[in-house]
Formats: C-alpha cells, sequence, structure tokens
C-alpha cells in the first residue's frame, strides 16, 4: 500500500499540481464550491448561520483551490495537507505571492500529511474540499472514511473523482507508455518523454490523438498536466454504479453534483413519451442513463456529500418563505446590473420584478427585509421569488 503512496508523491514532488502560474494578485472571480455560505445554500437550500467555520482542504496540492478558500471564507480556520512537500511550498508561495493573506482575518495552516490518517486530526471540519485526490489513493474507501468521520454534524464534502467513460482513451494511452517504459516505470521524466514521442508519430487517424487534440491538448502543453494525466502511478475511474457504491461506503447523503446542469436528462432526451417512461427510473438509473447517453463528456464526478438526513429547505410552504429574509448569492458578477453573470458564470437576464426583489434583496441582512416587505414594494409572486432560489441568485438568511 505504502509503495502506491510513496509512487505517488514522487510523482507530485516531481511535477507539482496545478501548474497555475504563481500571481502578483488575487486569483479572478469567483468559485461558489468553495464559497462556503454559496455551497452551503445550494446544498441545504439557506443560509448558514454558523459565524465561524472550520476547513479541511485534503490534498491541496499547489493550493489553487486553498487560495480561493481563503479568499471567499474570510474569517475560517483552514487546514490544507497534501502528501508532496513540493506541492505544499508552492502552495505556500502562492498565497504569499497573491496578497489573498493581507486582509485575511482567520487562520490557515499547510502540513504535509496523508490524509488517509484524518481521524488523528484534532475536532471536526463543516466544510472538507478534496477534489482529484481520492482516486489516486491505494484504496479510496480508506480515504473516504477517514474522511467522513471528520465532518461536522451540518458539515459539506465537496468531491471530485474521476470518470471512467469519458478517460477511456487516456487509459489506454496511460498502459501504452507504460508498455514502453518498462523497468523504467516510476521515472515520470521519462514517462512524460515517452508519452510526447508516442503521440508526436500516431497518425490523424487515431482515436487516442484526436481525443488529446480536441479535449486535453491545451492543459497538457504544461508536463505537469502530461504527467498528470498519462503518467499517474495510480487511478482509480468510477461509472455512476461504482461512485455511488463508494459513496456509500461513507455513510454520508449524495447532495447533488456541482455541476447539476449536465445531470439533467432533457439536455439529451427530446421526445415527452421517453421522458416520461424515463421518470419511473430511481435517481440512480437517470444518472446512468445520461452518462450511457453522453460518455465522452463524463470525464470526472464533482459533488457534495452531507451527514443524513440532509433536510434541505425547499420553500414550498407559503408563511415560512413570506417570513424569510433574502440575501444575494455573493458569487455573482455584474450586479447591479440586469444582464449578469450567475454563481456559474452563465450569463442571465432578470425581469424588472425580479431585479427590483434583488435590489431590495441587496439591501439585506442590514435592512432586515423579509419576503413579504419586499412583496409589498414589488409586483412579484412567491413563485417567482422560489425561481429566483431556485437559479441561486438569492438566498434566504
Ligand atoms: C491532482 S492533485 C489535486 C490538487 C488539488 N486538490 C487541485 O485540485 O488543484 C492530487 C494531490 O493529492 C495529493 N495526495 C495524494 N495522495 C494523498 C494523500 N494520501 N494524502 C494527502 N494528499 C494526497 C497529491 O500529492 C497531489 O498534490
Amino acid at each position: 500500500m505504502s509503495e502506491v503512496r510513496n509512487a505517488v508523491q514522487k510523482l507530485y514532488n516531481t511535477y507539482p499540481f496545478p501548474p497555475d502560474p504563481l500571481l502578483d494578485e488575487p486569483p479572478p472571480g469567483y468559485n461558489w464550491r468553495w464559497h462556503y455560505q454559496s455551497a452551503y445554500n445550494f446544498c441545504k437550500g439557506k443560509k448558514p448561520h454558523k459565524p465561524q467555520v472550520r476547513i479541511l482542504d485534503a490534498g491541496c496540492g499547489t493550493g489553487s483551490s486553498t487560495e480561493y478558500l481563503v479568499l471567499h471564507n474570510p474569517t475560517a480556520d483552514i487546514l490544507a495537507v497534501d502528501i508532496s512537500e513540493n506541492a505544499l511550498a508552492t502552495a505556500q508561495k502562492r498565497l504569499e505571492k497573491s496578497g489573498v493573506l493581507k486582509d485575511f482575518q482567520g487562520n490557515i495552516e499547510f502540513r504535509q500529511f496523508n490524509l488517509e490518517r484524518a481521524r488523528e486530526l484534532e475536532g471536526s471540519f463543516d466544510f472538507i474540499n478534496s477534489v482529484g485526490v481520492l482516486h489516486h489513493l491505494p484504496n479510496p474507501v480508506v480515504g473516504i472514511q477517514a474522511l467522513a468521520d471528520k465532518l461536522a454534524d451540518d458539515g459539506l464534502f465537496h468531491i471530485f473523482v474521476y470518470g471512467e467513460l469519458g478517460r477511456w482513451e487516456i487509459l489506454l494511452m496511460q498502459r501504452a507508455i507504460a508498455l514502453i517504459q518498462g523497468d523504467k516505470i516510476g521515472d515520470y521524466r521519462d514517462g512524460v518523454a515517452v508519452g510526447r514521442e508516442l503521440f508526436a508519430g500516431l497518425p490523424e487517424s487515431s482515436r487516442i490523438l484526436q481525443r488529446e487534440k480536441e479535449r486535453w491538448a491545451l492543459e497538457n502543453q504544461r508536463d505537469e498536466c502530461f504527467a498528470d494525466m498519462y503518467v499517474h502511478p495510480n487511478e482509480f475511474d468510477y461509472n455512476i454504479d461504482s461512485l455511488f457504491e463508494f459513496i456509500n461506503t461513507s455513510g454520508l447523503e449524495f447532495v447533488d453534483f456541482s455541476n447539476c446542469d449536465f445531470w439533467q436528462i432533457e439536455r439529451l432526451i427530446k421526445s415527452e413519451d421517453l421522458r416520461e417512461r424515463v421518470k419511473q427510473l430511481t435517481i440512480q438509473e437517470r444518472y446512468r442513463l445520461i452518462e450511457l447517453l453522453d460518455p465522452s463528456n463524463v470525464t470526472h464526478y464533482e459533488f457534495f456529500l452531507a451527514k443524513p438526513p440532509l433536510n434541505r429547505e425547499t420553500w414550498q410552504d407559503d408563511q415560512l418563505l413570506l417570513t424569510a429574509k433574502p440575501e444575494l448569492n455573493p458569487c455573482m458578477l455584474g450586479w447591479e446590473s440586469k444582464s449578469l453573470l450567475d454563481y456559474n458564470y452563465q450569463p442571465i437576464t432578470l425581469n424588472d420584478q425580479e431585479f427590483e426583489v434583488m435590489k431590495l434583496a441587496s439591501g439585506n441582512p442590514q435592512r432586515n427585509l423579509t419576503v413579504k416587505d419586499i412583496l409589498s414594494q414589488v409586483n412579484c409572486t412567491l413563485d417567482e421569488v422560489r425561481s429566483l432560489l431556485r437559479r441561486q441568485l438569492i438566498m434566504m438568511g
């Protein structure tokens, strides 16, 4: 087991990941998955009330995610762990150089630590982020269980793992490189050189080359990305069925995919008749159907888990909704305009009523306005307010 871990550590010490450049300024925009309030609202349907949160970035790599965690959660207590000392050194440099620590009032610690031993960490965490890590452990179940045990009662766990259907060509190339490398397997620089030479000679008709060109070539200009993709010593790829088996071992509840628009069957099935039949399927079967119909786009799964029972607020109760106090989702760009980018950077246009509701909500929490107060000033229905909630434009405080 530890041989695999050592090999993974060596890869990321040779090629720390991600190789995002170190900037003299904070990273651009936002990433709602790493904004605790926004992520909590997505998962639980309302704004969290805990003033002080603890966050664990499990397998932080060179700190691109940690930097957003610092930026978006200015009073949080953040622990970022990784087994690669070189990745951690870059992560620390990244945060120092960009200046995000200047306005940060919380606490941040980087630590070289094997996340499989997470139970040894003190206390619990309100938010655990583990992106691109669990599938590289000798046994991912050990990792997900160790982290799940550290989740606070109302906590959220954000995970990203690979999907086998969209990575089929990658797997073939990994095997081809390993065959040629023979007893040089584990020499990652050699692996990158072999891989690049192979790609340079493949005929245009090669499916592996075509996939590389259409999907990955831009990021793979960097050797760190190429190595992470094609010469990795340990990778588990999932499909929907094995993913849910994996999730079930954690004892946590699946909340939703964080790229949930992708997982809408309406995207792929136009016939009303077939859509009706699909409604008979379980949610897991529906997801399976989506990946069977759109396999090449399932390169990964990104999703939230939470401790059961989930208790997601749906705001179907009119009385409850009328007394709730809406605020704007902090993740959006272009406010105060009717045309803006939402939490997912999708362009949206608000109608006049929606705009007026949001303008009043933007005064909260200071003005303490309820939905009832707002609807006494704007000609808008409760369902229109629910639509703003569903689209993550407002959240209830
Ligand atoms: C693909 S990188 C992802 C980095 C970062 N999470 C991101 O998405 O940008 C995987 C990271 O997981 C780390 N890692 C692998 N096994 C680990 C373990 N057992 N404990 C802690 N970190 C680990 C690696 O060193 C590497 O930095």
